[in-house]
């Protein structure tokens, strides 16, 4: 296939530069409506010994030092017209606690669907809630809605039911998103369904869906870090019609295919949603990489190493994706009586490709042989087989079983730069610190000279490439990415999906050099196969 049949597949083309600073393109008149949403990278102060346990006091001691740095953040939210604002997870009490020496840090917070709370006006409602007060108050104070992270305790019925999921000690501990209305109000209460190594949290017993409704954009849906790479609660928000998500984190970064704002861009991309999402800053962990992103644009903060070690507040005006508050408003704007449409909506997600929402077959036949001469490397602890790019261009086509990934290319002639590049495919369940099941096509540059290197990390590249990546995918949850060098992100020039699975990422005049081309496939069905 040559580089211009990419186009002909009928799905969508999508535009864009995205840069550090906002840049939000309007894309029709459905997209008239906007709001300015902000997301802070919270330098958190840390407990240093987090298995110990403390008092209350002490622990509330300690949580008010990262509550006023939030406090100072919102206000500077709001001067600059943030609607709704969201701190990362962990971002109050830190990681690394067990189940009993996170105690005092532990408020009970009542179920906002069964109960209506304002604990900025009603302080004595409840004992011991002295964090949702002042988060409750903040949000008043600054008129804005906003979002945080906190441990949640709830008393379970003790049983002698082994299906039972009340741990022994008769309540369970959630890691824990609340989010307050502009008046203070707790709207919203979602606890974690993917836990990683979090020994003081459990797994709530059933996942939960939870949305909120906001005047300004309509539905916002939460999720919490891990949950980006899993069906529940992400992928079913968005096939229920969710399009805008909120993603507080403490993400650990793992290049070549997971940097924290390469895989909040692929996500954002795949599922054709806004995304909101808060890292901390602590450079022992490795966490830093945030941003505000919609399928049109980027706005995003990934410090480097050297950088001091320093919160960061992002602000962006973005459109509204909302389908049903977009219908709202244009019914408003025409005069009309307001609809009750409450037709699905879920084909605005990226998943649902037009008439092609049928999931494509597992296996198509590649037309190209695959490319002699591949090795296996591990990427990430998964066995990627490899090809390497070894002409200044070419087409190489690299299989891992049925599964292939196709790409043509042509470097830009660059000084006397010898960087090594390899094609990856990868099609299996990976296992370590975590098991889903992938199908995975990436360009990456290897570390060093040695075909042994590719697949590990490296941050900096001086090649550019114009290339066209296709993969045969057997799912259509495929998130796409392009990372440049120093951590830069680019935006695909071109998308195409095509009905049988086929997945094609066009990309040229690349502004840096290229660290990883993706296009990063789950298959949530095999999870757990
Ligand atoms: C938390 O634990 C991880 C390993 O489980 C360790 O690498 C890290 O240094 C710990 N962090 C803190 C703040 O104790
Ligand atoms: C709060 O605690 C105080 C002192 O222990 C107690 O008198 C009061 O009844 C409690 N209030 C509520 C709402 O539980
Ligand atoms: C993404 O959503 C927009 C509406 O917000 C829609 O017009 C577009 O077709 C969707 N793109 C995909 C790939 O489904
Ligand atoms: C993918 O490659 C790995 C490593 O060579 C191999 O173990 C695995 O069986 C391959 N997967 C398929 C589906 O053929
Ligand atoms: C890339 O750059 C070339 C030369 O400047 C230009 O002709 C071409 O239109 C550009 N392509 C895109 C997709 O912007």
């Amino acid at each position: 296939m040559s580089l211009g049949e990419g186009t002909m597949f009928f799905l969508v083309l999508v535009f864009l530069t995205s840069s550090i600073t906002s840049a939000v393109v309007q894309t029709g008149p459905v997209l008239d409506s906007s709001y300015v949403a902000a997301v802070y990278e919270h330098n958190l102060i840390l407990n240093p010994e987090p298995h110990v346990p403390l008092s209350r006091s002490a622990a509330l001691q300690h949580m008010q030092r990262n509550l006023d740095i939030y406090e100072e953040q919102a206000a500077r939210a709001a001067q600059q017209g943030a609607q709704i604002l969201v701190f990362p997870e962990d971002g109050l009490q830190g990681f690394n606690f067990t189940r009993s020496s996170i105690s005092g840090y532990l408020e009970t917070i009542p179920d906002p669907q069964k109960e209506s709370w304002n604990p900025c006006t009603e302080p004595d409602k409840y004992n011991n809630t002295e964090v949702l007060q002042r988060l409750s108050c903040m949000a008043r104070r600054n008129n804005l809605y906003l979002v945080a992270n906190m441990a949640d305790m709830q008393p379970c019925p003790l049983t002698t039911d082994p299906s039972s999921s009340c741990p022994p000690d008769g309540h369970w501990q959630f890691n824990t998103n609340v989010v307050f209305r502009s008046d203070g109000l707790l709207v919203a209460r979602y606890h974690k369904n993917n836990l990683y190594f979090e020994e003081s949290f459990d797994t709530p017993p059933q996942p939960e869906i939870i949305t909120f409704d906001t005047p300004f954009a309509g539905k916002f849906g939460l999720i919490i870090c891990f949950d980006i790479l899993f069906y529940e609660p992400t992928v079913n928000l968005v096939e229920k019609g969710v399009r805008q998500l909120i993603f507080p984190t403490a993400w650990m970064n793992q290049l070549p295919l997971l940097d924290t704002i390469q895989f909040q861009r692929a996500f954002s991309l795949g599922a054709n949603v806004t995304l909101l999402a808060a890292n901390l800053r602590n450079d022992r962990m490795i966490m830093t990489g945030s941003g505000i992103y919609t399928p049109f644009s980027a706005t995003y903060h990934h410090a480097l190493q050297g950088d001091p070690e320093a919160g960061r507040l992002l602000v962006a005006r973005v459109p509204v994706l909302d389908p049903l508050w977009v219908r709202q408003g244009e019914a408003k704007e025409e005069g009309g009586v307001r609809s009750e449409s409450t037709s699905s909506t879920a084909t605005d997600s990226g998943y649902c490709l037009k008439d092609s929402c049928d999931p494509p077959p597992a296996e198509t036949a590649s037309s190209v042989p695959p490319s002699p001469d591949t090795f296996i490397s591990s990427m990430m602890y998964d066995p990627f087989t490899f090809v390497l790019l070894k002409e200044t261009e070419g087409e190489v086509n690299v299989c891992n079983g049925t599964f292939c990934c196709h790409l043509q290319y042509q470097r830009s002639p660059q000084g006397d730069s010898k960087e090594l590049y390899a094609l990856g495919a990868f099609s299996g369940t990976h296992t370590v610190n975590g098991r889903y099941a992938l199908q995975v096509c990436a360009l990456v540059r290897c570390a060093g000279l040695d075909a042994s290197s590719c697949g590990q990390q490296v941050e900096e590249a001086e090649s550019k490439m114009d290339f066209l990546l296709e993969g045969n995918f057997g799912t259509k949850y495929v998130y796409p990415s392009i990372l440049a060098n120093k951590l830069a992100l680019e935006q695909p020039e071109h998308l195409d999906t095509s009905a049988d699975g086929r997945v094609t990422m066009k990309h040229s005049n690349m502004t840096a050099g290229l660290v990883t081309a993706c296009l990063y496939g789950r298959l949530y069905h095999l999870d757990n196969e």
